[in-house]
């Protein structure tokens, strides 16, 4: 009974969040994106996974993870019975820089700020980094630090569990990355209570 006005006053919150970043200019990707990607999923999910950029398929659809990456990303959540509308997707860039190229530094402080409204309107538990780019952007690491160094790995950032794993897309290239993120995904479903 206590959760109800609260969890509407999350949907709306994300709602009008997300009416604003449907509009944003802030960056130069604004000209090239065809859908901004603002993420979806539960917006009282205790686990949150959070990518890079969205890719052709996110820009075509405006939905985060939907290609190839993201049916790989669903499957292994199937895999501990758990569907894809329980936990909340999004990127740390909301708009796909043209042919998938690297966010760049200037496009990554712009769309930055929107990554920690969601995360203080959806207060998770846990947020699964997928790749390199979205670890070393929420934990500021340095730009050379390796995915398979920290993976795995637990660290609290205000109070949020985060754990780094590889990008699904690694392991469409790399199968031999399967168990660990297997792994890492389910120290994350554990933290957050699902599993
Ligand atoms: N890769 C990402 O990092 N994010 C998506 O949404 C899709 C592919």
């Amino acid at each position: 009974e206590e959760q109800k006005p609260l969890h509407r006053n999350t949907e709306e919150l994300l709602e009008k969040l997300k009416e604003e970043i449907l509009k944003c200019k802030k960056c130069r990707l604004a000209q090239t994106r065809t859908n901004v990607v603002f993420g979806e999923g539960n917006p009282k999910a205790n686990l949150m996974f959070v990518g890079e950029a969205p890719g052709e398929q996110e820009d075509l659809q405006g939905r985060p993870f939907v290609g190839r990456a993201g049916q790989l990303l669903t499957r292994f959540l199937n895999l501990f019975g758990i569907d894809r509308d329980r936990v909340y997707i999004t990127n740390i860039i909301k708009c796909r820089p043209p042919k998938n190229r690297n966010p760049n530094p200037d496009e990554i402080k712009a769309c930055y700020p929107y990554l920690e409204k969601q995360i203080e309107i959806i207060k998770p538990k846990v947020i699964i980094c997928l790749g390199a780019f979205a670890a070393r952007t929420i934990l500021n690491l340095p730009e050379k630090t390796a995915i398979s160094k920290i993976r795995g790995k637990e660290f609290n950032i205000n109070g949020i569990t985060v754990i780094p794993t590889f990008h699904p897309a690694y392991l469409l290239r790399n199968r031999r990355g399967e168990s660990d993120f297997q792994k890492d995904l389910e120290l994350g479903l554990r933290k957050a209570g699902m599993i």
